[in-house]
């Protein structure tokens, strides 16, 4: 077997050594046993080590035995390690409760997907209040982005009304009655409101925008960048919250969405990343099919593997362990 930096076939490349006692012997001309080839698992790579070398063993779609050196020239990551990235997209998916996880380089790229997908010129898309990114990646897929903020937003210092992030939805029902349901490609609601003062969005809030949007056939997505945050704010101000942990309550936040978008760029989050979640398997399918053009394939070429575990801390950060502290950190 001759092992390099290439895919190589296990069946023997090089002539059977003659004896000839000056030639040098070189490990790599020989045959050695790695595993029962019943004991290989079907669909994973099994990695091993042989005189120090690392070394991956996996079956090829012909189902032939291929051998190659445990790193990945992209990432510069162990090729048997999907542990950053399955570790990370399990934790959001606990955390959010969307199947589907597509993790960006930041929010504005899961915002330029999310665009390019879902808006054709002249639609229009609601929000509490758009963050100058969303928005700026809405206009220039040719959409319209319109903030439709409560009505306690427009004087935040003036009244004792804890949720004035909230979406005004009696604006929303009219924008829709006015514009048609079928211009309204997705409706957004950012949790907090980081545009409109950094106000927390309720509840209340987030069912009666699901119930409107779901009513129309218009799918919801969170904008999540601060829902820790958010969620506290329910668990401290909200009727019928208290007793609940900020991790369940933000279970129940997102229960009310198709998907969300997230900037994890945050505070204790992340230097740098983002990621989209849903519920639709087909839009997610695109998503991986774009995402190629500017970010890179899901599995390599894009997110280096140590940028996953930069996420990890703070994803786990936020929800399970220290989730219930989002008031000492602001
Ligand atoms: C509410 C909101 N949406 C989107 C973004 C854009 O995310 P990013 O800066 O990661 O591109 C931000 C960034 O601060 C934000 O606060």
């Amino acid at each position: 077997m001759t092992i390099n930096h290439t895919i190589n076939s296990l069946e023997p490349t090089l002539p059977a050594p003659t004896p000839d006692s000056t030639a040098i012997f070189n490990w790599r001309h020989c045959w050695y046993p790695i595993a029962f080839v019943q004991d290989l698992p079907p669909d994973r790579l099994h990695p091993f080590s042989l005189y120090g070398e690392s070394l991956v063993l996996f079956k090829d779609q012909q189902q032939q035995l291929a051998c190659l050196v445990d790193q990945c020239c992209h990432r510069a990551a162990k090729l048997s390690d999907r542990f950053g990235r399955a570790l990370l997209e399990a934790t959001v998916q606990q955390i959010f409760g969307f199947p589907q996880v597509i993790p960006t380089h930041q929010g504005r790229a899961v915002e330029r997907l999310f665009t390019d997908v879902l808006i054709q010129p002249g639609m229009i898309v609601p929000n509490n209040t758009h963050f100058d990114t969303t928005r700026a990646n809405i206009e220039a897929a040719g959409g319209r982005a319109i903030d439709l903020p409560c009505v306690e937003a427009s004087n935040l210092l003036a009244s004792a009304v804890p949720f004035k992030g909230d979406m005004n939805v009696a604006a929303l029902e009219q924008l829709i009655a006015e514009v048609g349901a079928e211009n309204i490609p997705v409706i957004l609601l950012t949790v907090t409101n980081n545009s409109g003062g950094g106000q927390p969005v309720s509840i209340a809030n987030l069912q009666a925008v699901s119930q409107l949007a779901h009513f129309y056939g218009i799918p919801l997505y969170i904008d999540a960048c601060r829902f820790a945050e958010n969620a506290y704010f329910i668990q401290q101000c909200e009727d019928g919250y208290d007793a609940m942990s900020v991790r369940e309550i933000v279970l129940e936040m997102f229960s009310y969405a198709d998907g969300c978008l997230m900037s994890a760029k945050k505070d204790v989050f992340a230097n740098m990343g983002g990621f989209l979640c849903t519920r639709d398997e087909s839009l997610a399918e695109e998503l991986r099919r774009l995402l190629i053009l500017t970010e890179g394939f899901p599995t390599y070429g894009g997110f280096a593997g140590r940028e996953w575990y930069s996420m990890l801390p703070g994803t786990c950060y936020q929800s399970a362990f220290h989730i219930d502290h989002t008031h000492i950190l602001g």
